[in-house]
C-alpha cells in the first residue's frame, strides 16, 4: 500500500487548506507546501512563513517546497526551515508558468543541464536538510529525461517526483508514461509519481505497475474529491493483499485478485479492475448525492473551510474567490447545473453564495 502524497498547489494547498482537510478527511499520508518563493538573500515572504509554522500544520506530515535556482539563497532558507524543525526541502523544478520559467526557476530549470548540475552540486554542499526534486521530464523534447538524469544522478536526491508531462504541456494533454517507466528505471533516487489520478482504479494501476515507488502523489483528484484517498484506503483495506491464505479460499482469493487488479495470469489489465471500478463509483455515487451522510460531510468540510478562509482573509471578496476557485475543481465531482453554476459565479457577497450552496449542497 503506496503512501498518498497530497501534491503542492499553489493558491489551494495553504495551511488554511491542509488543516480543513485534516479535519475532515484522511488517507493523505504526506502534504506538500505550494511553492516558496525563495529571495536572493533566502528569505521569504510573512505569508510563506505562516505556511509552514509548525504550530499551523499540527497532526501532519509536512514538506516544505521550494522556488529557487540560487543555491546560496537555498542554504540560507533551508537553515531557517530546518530550525523549524523540518528534514526535507522539496526543490521545484516543475512549475511550467511563463513568469516563473523566464526566471530560470521552476521547470525552467530542466533547460540547461550544465547550470543545474553546477546549482545541485552547490545545494548539497550548503542545504541543511535532505533535499528531493519535483520535477517534469523535460521542456519541449521526448528526450532531454536523458541528460536531466545523467546530472539528477550524480546526487543523493532523497526522492525524485515526477509528473511526466512536458514543460510545453503545463497540466494537460497525456503524460509521457513511457518516458516515465525510463526514469523510473534509471533514477538512482527513490522514485514517486504524479500522475494525475482521479481515481482509486488509477491508484491502484499506477502502484501494481510500478511495484518500486515510494508514494504516489495527486493533486487537482484529491480537491475534486477530498475523500478521494479515503476511497483508495477502503478499496485496499476491504481485501488487502497478501491476507488470504487459506485454500478453501478460491472465492475470496480470485474477488482480492479483482479488487488489486491482477489479472489471473499476473498483468494488470484494465478489465481485470472491475470490481474496483465499481466500488469506486459507489464512493463517487455517494459525493455526488446519493447518499445523504457523505454530502452532509462535505458540506462540512466546505463550511468549515469557508468560516476558516473569513477568519483570515480581510474582506468578502478574497474568501469568495478562494471558495469559487474551489468550485471549478468540486464540480468535477459534483457538478452543476447551469443555473446554479451562473448564481455561484455572480455572487458578490458570502450570503449570497452561502444562499446558493445551500441549493446546491443540501
Ligand atoms: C492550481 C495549481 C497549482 C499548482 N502549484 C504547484 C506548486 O506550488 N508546486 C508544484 O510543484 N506544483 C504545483 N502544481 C502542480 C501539481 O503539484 C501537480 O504536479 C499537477 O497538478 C499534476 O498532478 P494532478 O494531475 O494530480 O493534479 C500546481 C498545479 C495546479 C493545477
Amino acid at each position: 500500500m503506496k503512501p498518498v502524497y497530497f501534491a503542492p498547489l499553489e493558491g489551494i494547498g495553504n495551511h488554511i487548506y491542509r488543516g480543513v482537510f485534516a479535519r475532515h478527511y484522511s488517507g493523505v499520508d504526506r502534504f506538500y507546501t505550494p511553492f516558496i518563493d525563495i529571495n536572493s538573500d533566502g528569505g521569504m515572504k510573512n505569508r510563506s512563513k505562516n505556511d509552514i509554522l509548525p504550530e499551523n500544520n499540527e497532526g501532519i506530515c509536512l514538506i516544505p517546497q521550494v522556488l529557487t535556482k540560487n543555491a546560496d539563497a537555498l542554504g540560507e532558507a533551508s537553515r531557517y526551515i530546518a530550525g523549524l524543525g523540518y528534514t526535507e526541502i522539496n526543490l521545484n523544478m516543475g512549475c511550467p508558468s511563463a513568469t516563473v520559467t523566464k526566471k530560470g526557476k521552476g521547470s525552467g530549470m530542466l533547460a540547461d543541464t550544465d547550470s543545474l548540475d553546477r546549482f545541485l552540486e552547490k545545494a548539497f554542499t550548503v542545504s541543511c536538510t535532505k533535499l528531493s526534486v519535483k520535477m517534469r521530464i523535460g521542456i519541449s523534447n521526448e528526450t532531454e529525461w536523458e541528460g536531466l538524469m545523467e546530472v539528477l544522478n550524480r546526487y543523493p536526491l532523497s526522492e525524485l517526483i515526477v509528473h511526466p508531462r512536458l514543460m510545453t504541456q503545463v497540466y494537460e494533454g497525456s503524460i509521457h508514461e513511457d518516458i516515465f517507466r525510463k526514469i523510473y528505471e534509471v533514477s538512482k533516487a527513490p522514485v514517486c509519481l504524479n500522475p494525475g489520478i482521479r481515481s482509486a482504479d488509477d491508484f491502484l494501476r499506477f502502484e501494481r505497475s510500478y511495484p518500486g515507488l515510494t508514494g504516489l502523489m495527486i493533486g487537482r483528484g484529491l480537491v475534486a474529491n477530498p475523500a478521494l484517498a479515503e476511497e483508495i484506503r477502503s478499496v485496499q483495506g476491504i481485501l488487502p493483499s497478501g491476507t488470504v491464505t487459506s485454500s478453501d479460499c478460491v472465492g475470496v482469493r480470485e474477488q482480492s485478485r479483482l479488487f488489486q487488479g491482477i489479472s489471473s495470469s499476473g498483468t494488470v489489465t484494465s478489465s481485470d479492475c472491475v470490481g474496483v471500478r465499481e466500488q469506486s463509483r459507489d464512493f463517487r455515487n455517494q459525493l455526488t448525492g446519493n447518499v445523504p451522510p457523505v454530502r452532509k460531510r462535505f458540506r462540512a468540510f466546505h463550511d468549515d473551510l469557508l468560516e476558516a478562509y473569513r477568519g483570515v482573509l480581510f474582506g468578502e471578496t478574497p474568501v469568495l474567490h478562494k471558495m469559487k476557485e474551489l468550485w471549478d475543481f468540486w464540480e468535477l465531482e459534483i457538478p452543476l447545473e447551469p443555473k446554479l453554476k451562473k448564481a455561484l459565479s455572480k455572487a458578490s457577497s458570502v450570503s449570497e453564495y452561502q444562499t446558493v450552496i445551500r441549493q446546491i449542497l443540501s
